[in-house]
């Protein structure tokens, strides 16, 4: 048996690492592929769904994958600082991986737009934070310009190294499965994500491992959908802020993937979103944040193009603790509060 070394010593042989490169960890990936059965019933047709739990990382998203590499090769290069625009998880990966690696860690967020535990998390691994009185791709076009003009290394997903890291979730989904999944569904913001994801099944099956690649299948925010308009938005909304982005970084890169896969694009609205998040947390046991949810409020809104017996993989990129206040406000429950602490008034509460 061995342990788990987190996904650079892992998957070593795949990434561009070299003895040279200080890896800074801390032993993300390894996130559980769940099996979703309420899901799949409201499919039907004999389809598996899975959900790739990534909610589960260190600072509880994916991100963690994309700055293990991002920070490791920054580090290598004599880095003392980086720096990124974020909706809050990238934040908070930054901010973790860099301080740990003893490098600053500057995070430029949209002013009133970053879920409260991802700004807690930014503070408390100690970034450096200024908000801007702008949204998320105002914020992207200020650390560019700054990393161009300033010591500091950027760390959004245009960083090569992040995308490197990133596909490794799709290495882990074919190790499990011994095969890739008919459909990938994911939630698509800044569009790393769907690039690293299709890398990773393109390098997987050219090493042997699988042989055939999903359908990338990409979901937007309705109010945040530059792909389905086929053109940037200036002032994008949404309630899952994560994704609240209109004009996407990695936009040609994402769509060569969708293309190449024979995928496509769809927007979600936020009342499917907030369906699907209810559904997961109450019926699957698995809370992710609104964003993340995107992913399986569109396998359910695309379900007739679903083949029989198929299976599908909808990714979960961050936890639902990142959220509380959405969990709170949208979980269509309530306490029931005000209550004396006597026996028959709590059991007449319970309904006995
Ligand atoms: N889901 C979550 C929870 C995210 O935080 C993000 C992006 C996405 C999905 C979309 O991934 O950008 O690769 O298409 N969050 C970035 C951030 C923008 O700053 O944390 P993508």
């Amino acid at each position: 048996a061995c342990r788990w070394r987190g996904l650079i010593e892992t998957y070593r042989p795949y990434l561009p690492v070299s003895d040279q490169t200080p890896v800074v960890t801390l032993l993300e990936g390894n996130t559980p592929l769940i099996p979703a059965p309420a899901i799949a019933k409201r499919i039907g047709k004999d389809v598996r769904v899975f959900v790739k739990y990534d909610g589960l990382n260190p600072t509880g998203s994916f991100k963690d994958r994309g700055m293990t590499m991002a920070i490791s090769k920054a580090k290598e290069a004599g880095a003392k600082a980086v720096i990124c625009a974020s909706t809050g998880n990238t934040s908070a990966a930054a901010a973790a991986y860099a301080r740990r690696a003893g490098l600053r860690a500057f995070v430029i967020i949209p002013d009133g737009y970053v879920a409260l535990g991802k700004l807690g998390q930014a503070l408390i691994y100690g970034a450096e934070v200024i908000a801007i009185d702008g949204n998320f791709d105002d914020a992207l076009t200020t650390v560019r310009q700054l990393s161009e003009h300033y010591p500091v290394t950027l760390v959004n997903s245009v960083n090569p190294y992040r995308l490197e890291g990133q596909k490794t979730a799709a290495f882990e989904i074919v190790d499990v499965l011994g095969q890739a999944p008919d459909w990938l569904c994911i939630p698509v913001g800044n569009a790393g994500n769907i690039t690293a994801y299709w890398m990773g099944f393109c390098q997987y099956k050219e090493l042997g491992k699988g042989d055939r690649l999903p359908r990338m299948m990409g979901f937007q925010a309705a109010g945040s959908a530059p792909f389905i308009q086929g053109q940037p938005i200036s002032h994008p909304e949404t309630l899952a802020t994560a994704i609240r982005i209109g004009n996407p970084a990695n936009w040609d890169k994402a769509w060569a993937a969708s293309k190449a896969s024979n995928g496509e694009f769809h927007p979600v609205t936020d009342g499917e979103i907030l369906e699907a998040y209810r559904i997961l947390a109450a019926e699957e046991g698995v809370f992710c944040e609104p964003a993340s949810a995107a992913s399986v409020a569109g396998l359910l809104k695309r379900k007739d193009q679903v083949p029989a017996g198929a299976t599908v993989v909808c990714v979960l990129t961050g936890n639902g603790l990142k959220d509380p206040d959405c969990a709170v406000n949208n979980s269509g429950n309530e306490v029931k509060a005000g209550l004396k602490p006597d026996l028959d008034v709590v059991a007449k509460a319970m309904g006995f």
